[in-house]
């Protein structure tokens, strides 16, 4: 029986991959994705989702639901990895936007016409989610799953000393979704920091002159380089490709459940995930965690879903 997701993703890189790995996967009917501001601006999120699923062409379309910006503006982006544009300079054909759903609308009406059904797999700032939670109070007790990638457990902040990006550019609707009584999954950095992209790893990727090989190509290169310049590092993180394999193929991790909360406030701490080990802990809202990753086989899943959306998308052209 294919797994129903929801895709809320800030394209981004990774998340754009994440669209196409979900777009082709036999076990999965992808029912929509949703944007958020993230890595570039609200409205560059929604150009860009609308951008991939075009050059995408799936067999059975996912309905698109548009983000507007967190109350208040984005106060970063993640364009010194992503690029300008978010996808590393790509040039894809500007989409005409199709009529521009609220995506948080989008996510209620999908999620109540199969409750219990549904997961959502996050990619980006929980702005949207947390919307539909306040649109739809029963939300939470509707949906199947919901995977995060964001926070951190032990590991460094990846844009602030302490805090994940993901949590750092909606820190209240991050708590909002945390706090919300459905079954979560966290994705923390501590795990997704496994796996670095290498150059030599797009070896294994779509051939160079198919059209996802080109795409994959003229994102991630440039993303290596940004890594090399920003970081010292001679690869690239893929967090929201591990958040989807955890999602689709959860025996490759393990979990732990954790008690902890998000920071709102802290002028230097603001975004941070703070769990609780005491024996009686105080901070009592509880997530479950992912502690461990099998990265060699995680990344052999990932490389091989983009080859076989490449060997599907190269029968349509
Ligand atoms: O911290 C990693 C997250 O921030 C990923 O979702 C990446 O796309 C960026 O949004
Ligand atoms: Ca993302």
């Amino acid at each position: 029986m294919p797994k129903k997701i929801i895709l809320d993703v800030d394209p981004g890189i990774a998340d754009a991959a994440s669209i196409a790995l979900a777009a082709y996967d036999p076990a999965v009917e992808l029912l929509a994705v949703t944007s958020v501001g993230g890595n570039v601006p609200a409205s560059a999120a929604a150009k860009n989702l609308q951008a991939i699923i075009e050059f995408l062409d799936p067999p059975r379309l996912p309905r698109i639901g548009m983000g507007t910006a967190p109350d208040g503006t984005l106060p970063i982006t993640f364009r010194q990895v992503h690029g300008i544009d978010g996808l590393g300079g790509t040039p894809l054909p500007v989409a005409e936007l199709r009529s521009q759903h609220p995506a948080e609308k989008v996510i209620c009406d999908i999620v109540r016409s199969d409750p219990e059904n549904v997961m959502i797999i996050c990619m980006g700032p929980l702005t949207n989610i947390a919307r539909a939670f306040r649109r739809d109070p029963e939300l939470p007790k509707m949906l199947r799953h919901i995977y995060i990638t964001g926070g951190a457990v032990n590991a460094r902040g990846n844009i602030s000393p302490c805090a994940e990006f993901n949590f750092y550019a909606d820190p209240v609707s991050a708590r909002i979704v945390w706090h919300s009584p459905c079954t979560k999954t966290l994705v923390p950095l501590d795990v997704t920091n496994k796996i670095l992209l290498r150059l030599n790893d797009l070896e294994q990727f779509p051939d160079e002159k198919t059209k996802l090989g080109t795409l994959l190509r003229s994102m991630f290169i440039p993303a290596i380089r940004a890594y090399h310049q920003n970081y010292g590092l001679e690869g690239v993180h893929i967090h929201d490709l591990i958040t989807y394999i955890a999602a689709t193929h959860p025996r490759l991790f393990e979990t732990s459940e954790m008690t902890g909360d998000v920071e709102v406030k802290g002028h230097i701490t603001k975004g941070m995930t703070v769990f609780d080990f005491r024996r009686l802990p105080e901070l009592s809202y509880s997530i479950d965690v992912i502690t461990k990753i099998d990265a060699d086989a995680v990344l052999d899943e990932i490389i091989t879903g983009l080859n076989n959306a490449s060997e599907q998308m190269e029968k349509r052209v």
